[in-house]
This record gives C-alpha cells, structure tokens and sequence, in this order.
C-alpha cells in the first residue's frame, strides 16, 4: 500500500510519520517543498508516477488571524484550490482521502452540548470558511473519503499552545487565558492513531469528528500545562483579549465513539506529551 502525506512537516503530518514507520506501507510523506499542493501540475505529475492507495491531507494554511488580512489569499490558495488540486487528483487515480477539518467550521454559539457532524455549520472567521470549503470540495468531488474534524492541535513539533505557554511561563508571573472559549485540546498523536484506525478497520466514508475527550477553556488547558511552574494564570473574557480573527466561542463536537476508538482524556494525553518534551 501507498501512502502519500500532504503537509508532512506540519504537527500532524509529523505524528503519522512516526506511527507509519511500525507498518509495511511506503510512505510518501511531502512538506510544501516536495509537493506544492497548490501547484496542479505538480500534484497530477506526483500522482501519474506514483498511484498512492491513500491520502492523508494535512496540508494546510493554518495561521488563523494572519488569515484575515492576508492580501495574497494563501489560505483560500491553500486551503480550497490546494484540497481541490488533491481531491480532483484522487477522484482520477482512485485514491482514499483524508481531510483534515476544524471545529472552526461551527458558529460556536451554543451555550452547552456538542456539535454533531451533522450539525449545520457556520463559520465566523476567514481560516474557518475556507477548511469549510474544503470540506464541500471533498465530499462533491469524491466518494471514497474521509473528513475529520478536530480542534486545538499540539504537538511536539511545531508552534502550538502548549509552547506558547511555556515560554511565558519562563518570564512572566502571571499570565492571561481567556476562559469563555471552550473545546476540545487533542495531541496530534490521537489523530494520527485515529486516522490510521479508521483505514484499519475499513470504517465507512463520511465525516468523523476527533479530539481528546473531555473539555476545556484555553484557562483550563493552561493551568493544567502549567499546574508544576511557579506562574499564575488569569481568567479573563475573549472581549478583553481582542484578535484580528473572531473566534467561536463554544465548539465542543461529539467525538465519533461509535467507530469503537478510545479517545483518551485531553489530561492523559496532555501529561503524556509533557514527559516526552522533557
Ligand atoms: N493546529 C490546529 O490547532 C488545528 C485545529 C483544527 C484543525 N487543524 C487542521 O489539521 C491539519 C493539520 O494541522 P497542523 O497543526 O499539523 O498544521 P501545521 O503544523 O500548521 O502544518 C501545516 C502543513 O501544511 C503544509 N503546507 C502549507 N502550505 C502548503 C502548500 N502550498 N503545499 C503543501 N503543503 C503546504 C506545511 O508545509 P511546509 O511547512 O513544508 O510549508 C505544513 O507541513 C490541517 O488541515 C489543519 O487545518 C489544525
């Protein structure tokens, strides 16, 4: 079997990797430099040589304010006309794909429960529209796919959260986390096992929905990573934390237990990040 990763050098990208090396499966795990999914040429030409079983779409514009103002497009660029180049390329070549949502495609307006897959969406920032787009693109153009929706991603490599947190800590004593925004944190390790479980157990096409369990404010995610540093953090309300991307305010969604995966608790797989970063 042939495995192609878009975006392999990114969080998630880089977690399959590592997950695929134990399976007898070639990989052919490509950053933006060896494949530029926005080049069509260049996605057809990789596909005509190489016929990959299996996409797994981590490619991704993913700088969620910068997305707002960003004069050349790069995120519809990236995020539509890349997933688009990909989807047509598989549709051709008969090839599963994995696209990789957010829980930014919610308006996020609830005050409680979860988001079902099936829930109408309703995006209130420009990086939100455009995965939202994407996921159009995918499920018009192709049936054999796979969407999968996740939130608030950290791993060890890449910008993320959990670094960000940590490098206040060194020089602050306090710190500021909004609390009225809450969701799903989810190391990149339980997506990538989620994805690779799905192809393993043939679980039907259609949309998944996939974090750690449980749920948290960007408050609570912060003082469990900081819970051992000698730093206080500080509740404050998303008004008093302006960003030039609005963001939704509650995207709690229904993790997709029925497939049988065991989604571990954000905590668990928080700590068992901590102790590999050490
Ligand atoms: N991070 C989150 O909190 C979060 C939340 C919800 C959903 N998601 C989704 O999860 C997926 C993975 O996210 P992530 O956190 O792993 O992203 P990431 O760390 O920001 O990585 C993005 C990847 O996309 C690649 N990329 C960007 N432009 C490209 C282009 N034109 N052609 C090919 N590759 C390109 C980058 O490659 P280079 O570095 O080589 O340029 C990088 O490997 C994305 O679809 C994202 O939308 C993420």
């Amino acid at each position: 079997m042939r495995i192609l990763i878009t975006g392999a050098t990114g969080q998630l990208g880089t977690e399959l990797q590592k997950l695929l090396e134990k399976k007898d499966v070639t990989v052919d795990a490509y950053g933006s430099k060896q494949l530029d999914i926005t080049d069509k040429k260049a996605v057809q030409k990789y596909f005509a040589e190489n016929h990959p079983d299996i996409v797994y779409h981590c490619a991704a514009y993913t700088a969620v304010d910068k997305a707002e103002k960003e004069a050349k497009k790069l995120d519809e660029m990236i995020n539509v006309e890349g997933t688009q180049n990909v989807a047509e390329a598989c549709k051709e070549y008969d090839a599963t794909m994995y696209y990789i949502s957010t829980d930014y495609v919610f308006s996020g307006d609830r005050i409680a429960g979860e988001y079902l897959p099936t829930d109408p969406t309703g995006p209130v920032n420009e990086y939100g529209r455009t995965k939202l787009l994407g996921e159009k693109i995918v499920e018009k153009t192709l049936d054999k796919y796979y969407i999968i929706r996740t939130s608030w991603v950290y791993a060890k490599s890449g910008s993320n959260f959990v670094y960000t947190m940590l490098r206040l800590a060194e020089n602050h004593s306090e710190i500021s986390v909004v609390s009225d925004q809450v969701g799903r944190p989810t190391w990149a390790r339980t997506l990538a096992k989620f994805m690779i479980y799905l192809t393993d157990n043939n679980c039907p096409y259609g949309i998944y929905q996939c974090s750690d369990d449980g749920e948290a404010s960007w408050y609570d995610f912060a003082c469990e990573i900081l819970k051992n540093k000698n730093v206080k953090v500080i509740s404050i309300d998303t008004k008093d934390y302006p960003t030039p991307a609005q963001r939704p305010l509650r995207t709690v969604m229904k993790l997709s237990k029925d497939t049988g995966f065991d989604f571990p608790n954000w905590k668990k797989s928080l700590a068992e990040f901590m102790k590999e970063i050490k």
